[in-house]
């Protein structure tokens, strides 16, 4: 579906999200046809900028990151609606400049009285443009114009969505006392990829999956989404936040409800979410929280042939902090489907590679009729869905090793998205501000659950904030040896993707 006509207003447009991600998404819907002419795009910051050179910077940044080839029709087209507003978010007069530019362009590229306010700031910059949009009027939709639908009126927010369970009440409050709910649109990226989308495919179109799909068959599932990257240039944001905050609050927590949740009556946003947010009840950490989580902090290492500092060393960072860089947490989906099946959760930097994937790993066979030695190398069953990069998916099962004597071993058997799609996935940002766009509110978390998803994070964090500091790890292996133990306590490891 093709969005209609609207403007798109960036509060925050100088930062790194808006030209490494929104504005080459946006290029790219235009590229793809998937935005009407009568689109505008309006960056809001406190930069003295004329239009044009802020033309030129949205420019370089498609350029630099969009996906799709550069056009330059497709160019003026998008160019021509760009406007830029400077002032701070204090400036009243400001705001009321900017509330005059999307009349303005509402006459001159007829964009409907349609707006996105794109908050991609601070969330302390937050009560302030929240209460200049209310102030200006431009937060609730004008009366339609006679023969004319409303005219709407959106936010978009992005993480974090608070920091523990009472700021983010406080938070949604705030957001909600100027944009009513269904109007809020909170960004979690990873629910725009396209292999998180598949997750839904793969377990509610098909038949094969669904029998084996709970505790009778799954011995444990593993959420892991590591990175290479370390944390230069982003103490100011990191310092103090840590990995479970950063990503186990959204992102996983987010995967882990699409791998669990029922099957939704119909695809209605409303659907969706009402499932999402029973699995979100369901949650219960496991404990003692000293054996079931583990959190470390990266130091010096190699990074393939790169010499990388530790976290202490990183530019901005306290040389105290106690900052986790990484986190891996046990939990529990308390319902008929799941009870007893824990869910493994881990992320980190600085780790081996850049992985994200999910794996289901199955029960081992109740009876092996071979000779012990013969099955050495056998594993347990897996279905992994790797989410990035390399996407696809792995069924893992054991196989007869060809020869004289009945040895078994593990082999994969694999799907992968370059093989059998010639269509490329679009970026999760390109996919997410159409939705928001189109109004479509499906991959977008609801307050309800970024407040269960506190509930559950709020324990871990507390208990290792009363605890020592995290456990070292070195720069390029897999975390610190607790979350080894964590597992292998258990009689589990973590695999090695
Ligand atoms: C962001 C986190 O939400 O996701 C970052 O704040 C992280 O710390 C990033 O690096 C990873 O995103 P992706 O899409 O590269 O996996």
């Amino acid at each position: 579906r093709i969005a209609g006509p609207c403007s798109v207003v960036i509060f925050g447009v100088t930062g790194d999200l808006s030209r490494k991600k929104l504005m080459p998404a946006i290029y790219d819907l235009v590229n793809r046809g998937l935005l009407p002419p009568a689109f505008a795009l309006v960056g809001f910051a406190r930069r003295e900028y004329s239009h044009e050179d802020f033309a030129q910077i949205v420019l370089e940044s498609v350029k630099a990151h969009a996906r799709t080839e550069f056009r330059q029709e497709v160019w003026d087209q998008l160019s021509e609606g760009i406007r830029f507003v400077q002032g701070t978010f204090e400036d009243d007069a400001a705001f009321s400049q900017l509330a005059s530019t999307l009349k303005q362009l509402d006459h001159d590229r007829g964009t409907g009285g349609n707006h996105a306010f794109y908050l991609s700031i601070p969330p302390n910059a937050f009560p302030v443009v929240l209460q200049q949009l209310s102030r200006t009027g431009l937060a609730a939709a004008t009366e339609p114009e006679p023969g004319h639908a409303k005219p709407w009126r959106r936010v978009v927010i992005e993480k974090p969505f608070g920091h523990d369970l009472k700021s983010a009440k406080e938070l949604n409050a705030l957001v909600n006392r100027t944009f009513p709910e269904e109007t809020v649109f909170r960004i979690d990226h990873y629910l725009g990829k396209e292999t998180v989308q598949n997750l839904l495919a793969l377990r509610f179109a098909n038949e094969l999956f669904q029998p084996i799909w709970n505790s009778n068959y799954v011995d444990h599932v593993q959420i892991t989404m590591a990175e290479d990257i370390g944390l230069g240039g982003r103490a100011g944001y990191y310092d103090g936040i840590g990995a479970a905050r950063d990503v186990i609050q959204n992102h996983l927590l987010q995967l882990l409800a699409l791998t669990t949740m029922e099957d939704p009556v119909s695809f209605q946003p409303k659907q969706l979410q009402i499932e999402k947010i029973k699995v979100f009840s369901a949650l219960k950490l496991v404990e003692p929280l000293d054996e079931t989580t583990a959190r470390g902090q990266y130091t010096e290492g190699w990074q393939g042939s790169e010499h990388v500092v530790g976290l202490l060393d990183e530019e901005g960072f306290d040389p105290q902090s106690r900052t986790e860089t990484y986190a891996a947490i046990t939990l529990n989906v308390d319902t008929r489907r799941w009870a007893g099946v824990p869910f493994y959760l881990r992320t980190g930097k600085r780790l081996g590679r850049r992985v994200t994937e999910i794996a289901i790993m199955f029960k081992r066979a109740p009876h092996l009729p071979f000779d012990q030695v013969m099955t050495e190398e056998l594993g347990q069953n897996a279905l992994v869905i790797r989410v990035q990069p390399d996407e696809g998916i792995t069924l893992r099962f054991g196989s007869k090793v060809p020869g004289s004597s009945m040895e078994v071993r593990d082999v994969n058997m694999d799907f992968s998205y370059g093989a059998s799609f010639t269509e490329s996935s679009p970026e999760a940002y390109e996919r997410l501000i159409l939705d928001v766009l189109l109004g479509v509110p499906s991959l977008f978390p609801v307050n309800e659950e970024v407040e269960l998803s506190w509930r559950i994070l709020d324990p871990v964090i507390e208990h290792w904030a009363a605890g020592g500091k995290p456990d070292p790890y070195e720069s390029g292996t897999w975390g610190p040896k607790s979350a080894d133990e964590m597992l292998a306590r258990t009689g589990r490891e973590w695999r090695r993707p």
